[in-house]
């Protein structure tokens, strides 16, 4: 039995602004375990233990995110084969060493889902799932704080 109160429209933007927010959170996912597994450099092992702990805080908001499209009726989309073809992120380069490299590279890209995170907020609060709203309201904090973690290391 799906949720009552909801107008379908509002199911419908939510399932797919949600499906599109997975994508980009799992090739996010992907990017930091990359730059986890490949950075070196003077400070290694903070920003080696950061990249997995940030990691680890994108996995949880995967997963909020695919059980909410489940509890609205709809199917979460997290395939490998899904996710490159619906991820908007940029490709995380594969030849990147030096750690303050990876903290750029990161760091734009946590910007980047961040701010569609943001645009994902307003389409779906327009469309008036405000349970949706709230899910993704504590991710994008969550993604607020995780970008300041890593481009502090920038000392900007
Ligand atoms: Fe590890």
């Amino acid at each position: 039995m799906p949720v009552k109160g909801l107008k379908d429209n509002a199911i419908k933007t939510s399932i797919e602004t949600l499906n599109a927010c997975l994508a980009d959170l799992v090739a996010l996912g992907l990017a930091l375990k990359q730059a986890h597994w490949n950075v070196k450099g003077r400070n290694f092992i903070g920003i080696h233990e950061l990249f997995d702990a940030v990691y680890a805080r994108v996995a949880d908001g995967v997963d909020v995110v695919a059980e909410r499209v489940q509890i609205l009726g709809g199917a979460a989309l997290g395939t490998v084969e899904v996710v490159s073809g619906a991820a908007k992120m940029k490709a995380y380069p594969t030849n990147v060493v030096e750690d303050l490299k990876h903290v750029e590279e990161v760091s734009k890209r946590l910007a980047d889902v961040g701010e569609r995170v943001r645009k994902s907020i307003e389409v779906i609060s327009e469309a008036g799932d405000e349970g949706t709203v709230d899910v993704l309201v504590g991710l994008s904090r969550q993604l607020d704080k995780d970008l300041w973690f890593v481009e502090s290391h920038l000392g900007k």
